[in-house]
């Protein structure tokens, strides 16, 4: 299995589209189906306000998943934090794609001068959670009730990874 990344381009969005319409992909990530064309592009073209990070993780030539870092305003006194984000299609799951999805932001995040990462995952994406904790983040603390799935509450977890 090859596995490399590269920025996300206009090219890829449609297939990227296909893949967080799934609803296995989509369960735990915070959009409601169907997502549509145009908000992918939207979530393409604002990087958030520190500069888009968002790259396409390609799995023996095919685009499998996205992973993003979108870090904070420049001038800010949080100008080193940058959130984190990963979705990769179901065909892929289970294979080692996520860790070295992660390995690779992390570096590129290195290189930009990122020293936290954050986000929140579902309490209940124990798959997320077990890769995350593998990959050096720590639970910061618990948001009850802050997702609603199908109509039901779920609580999130803060996480996060200090960078050297
Ligand atoms: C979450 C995601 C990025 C993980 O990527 P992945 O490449 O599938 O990661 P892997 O399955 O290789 O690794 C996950 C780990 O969880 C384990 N795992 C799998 N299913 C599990 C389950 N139901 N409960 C607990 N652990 C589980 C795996 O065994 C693996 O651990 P190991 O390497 O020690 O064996 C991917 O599944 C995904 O994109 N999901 C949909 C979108 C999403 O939820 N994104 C995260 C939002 S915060």
């Amino acid at each position: 299995m090859n596995v490399s990344f590269r920025r996300t381009s206009v090219k890829d969005l449609r297939r990227l589209n296909e893949l967080v319409n799934d609803p296995d992909v989509c369960r735990f990530l915070n959009l409601v189906l169907p997502v549509s064309m145009k908000s992918t592009r939207e979530f393409y073209e604002d990087g958030g306000e520190g500069g888009n990070m968002l790259y396409s993780i390609i799995v023996d030539g095919e685009v499998a998943g996205s992973v993003c870092l979108r870090p904070r305003k420049k001038d800010s006194k949080q100008a080193h934090v940058a959130e984190f984000g990963i979705s990769i299609g179901k065909w892929y799951w289970g294979v080692g794609v996520g860790g070295r999805a992660i390995d690779y932001i992390v570096n590129e995040g290195r290189k930009r001068g990122i020293k936290r990462i954050e986000f929140e995952v579902v309490a209940d994406n124990r798959r997320a959670r077990r890769l995350y904790v593998k990959h050096g983040f720590r639970e910061e603390g618990r948001k009850k009730n802050s997702f609603i799935i199908d109509g039901r509450f779920h609580d999130t977890i803060v996480m996060a990874r200090l960078l050297a």
